[in-house]
């Protein structure tokens, strides 16, 4: 049976224009101004809707064993969410620690969302170490279709690479073609400023941006930058967070560095004033690299609007209220991560496009298309005949607003409560398949799947 989406009007990364779609077998097969429904076809219609390709979230973390706990939401649970915000596709880190084996590591993460997701998804892999194994192992993971690295130069013992297994991965990037997604902070001085920090009796939650300062970001991404330059391997910056992180790596592209820069939806909308409320609520808050002054943020929408930012993604990583509680006395052990795979998309159009900092071209950009084209997602990304039918039908008419009480992350606080959002995501597709219909969460469990990437060099 065909769906088709009636009277909408189609809104990419470089057009606007009213037409019908229709999709058979899991793709998009024609598009017209006019297209009569056959007999058994679905039909939607859009009238007075906007009809957006399927967004696509970078850089989320589902499956997450991190801080001595796990982050809270399962493969169910997060693409269910995703879907109800418009999110069609995410890629996930895999995330072995030091002491973990990778292929193993591998095994786990992809078995975990195998049979279990509502939404495509696919993974970075995170390198946590460059043993012995690590070079046969990566070849093979590689080849079988995973198409991006994730390093950390933070999280120092637990998933942070030192210089040498750096270089080592960005050596490997280069030959095999694929991305290198990193989060760039100095881990040895947050590490130092740290413990001063506690010495000192500074134990709440607003001491956590003064431990890893503006400087501390930007001084990682300018190591990261270098080390990219050397190797001739090309980069992501994950999660940039403020004006002197943003103006070394411009530099560094400036330069000639093949680089791309993802900034995260929290540091759009919320700063630091967050993570410094009363009676502990700033534990809420808790991520790194840490809300900034808000002065920062205007400086995000200007570098986005221009596509120097290249990509926005949430960095989706949920804990509850009392796993937020193991930081009392001690702000270094709040876990680190806020839930916003559902809000992503009603932030971003609301604060940029609605605002008036974001083309709603440059939306679709940042939050599908450019990140389809950074990660090798190539039926993702875009309305058009061939492609995946991932849609979403967006009525810019009506409102909402987020709360925890009705959002679908497995989450017991919304970091956004109360926030009138702009727009409603009505219906959404995967794969030509109704996923919402009217607001309502209609998906199939497991009918997500593992997208396979191509590598830049293969
Ligand atoms: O605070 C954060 N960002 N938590 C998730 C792990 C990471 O750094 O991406
Ligand atoms: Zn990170
Ligand atoms: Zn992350």
């Amino acid at each position: 049976m065909g769906l088709l989406i009636k009277n909408g009007e189609i809104i990419t990364a470089d057009s606007r224009y009213h037409a019908d779609i229709y999709c058979e077998d899991e793709t998009i097969t024609k598009i017209a101004q006019h297209i009569e429904a056959p007999e058994d076809a679905e039909v939607i219609d859009a009238q007075g809707k906007y009809v957006f390709p399927g967004f696509i979230d970078p850089h989320v973390h589902i499956y997450l064993p991190f801080m001595s706990t796990f982050a809270k939401d399962t493969h169910e649970t997060g693409s269910k969410a995703a879907l109800m915000g418009g999110t069609t596709s995410f890629i996930e880190m895999l995330a072995p620690s030091r002491g973990e084996d990778l292929m193993e590591g591998y095994e786990l993460w992809t078995g975990k969302a195998e049979g279990n997701s509502y939404c495509d998804y696919s993974f970075h892999i995170g390198i946590s170490k460059f043993d012995g194994n690590t070079e046969a192992q990566l070849r093979e993971i590689v080849a079988g279709g995973m198409a991006s690295f994730k390093v950390f130069l933070a999280y120092k013992n637990f998933f942070g690479v030192n210089d040498e297994e750096l270089y080592k991965t960005l050596m490997l990037a280069k030959e095999l073609g694929v991305i290198v997604t990193a989060h760039c902070e100095n881990d040895e001085l947050v590490a130092q400023l740290q413990q001063t920090l506690l010495a000192q009796g500074k134990t709440g939650p607003e001491w956590h941006e003064p431990s890893r300062p503006e400087r501390v970001e930007a001084d990682g991404t300018h190591h990261f930058a270098t080390f990219l330059e050397m190797t001739g391997a090309k980069g992501y910056i994950v999660h940039l967070s403020c004006e002197p992180t943003l103006k070394v790596a411009l530099e560094a592209k400036s330069r000639g560095v093949d680089l791309a820069i993802e900034s995260v939806i929290p540091h759009f909308v919320l700063d630091k004033c967050y993570a410094e409320r009363a009676n502990y609520e700033g534990a809420k808050y808790i991520m790194s690299p840490p809300l900034r002054d808000k002065e920062n943020q205007q400086a995000l929408w200007n570098a986005l609007a221009q596509g120097m930012i290249d990509t926005v993604a949430t960095d989706h990583c949920p804990f509850d209220l009392e796993q937020k509680d193991m930081g009392k006395g001690d702000f270094t052990k709040i876990p680190n991560g806020m839930p916003a795979i559902e809000e992503r998309i009603k932030l971003l159009y609301t604060y940029g496009v609605s605002r008036g900092n974001l083309s709603i071209h440059r939306f679709v950009d940042a939050a599908s298309t450019r990140v389809a084209k950074l990660f090798g997602l190539e039926q993702k990304g875009q309305i058009a005949v061939g492609k995946d039918a991932d849609l979403v039908i967006f009525d810019p008419n009506q409102r909402g607003t987020i709360s925890a009480k009705t959002h679908h992350m497995n989450n017991d606080y919304s970091a956004f409560e109360g926030w009138d959002v702009d727009g409603q995501i009505t219906d959404v597709t995967v794969r030509g398949k109704v996923a919402v219909s009217s607001g309502k969460f209609q998906g199939t469990k497991g009918r997500g799947k593992l997208i396979k990437r191509k590598t830049a060099g293969a």
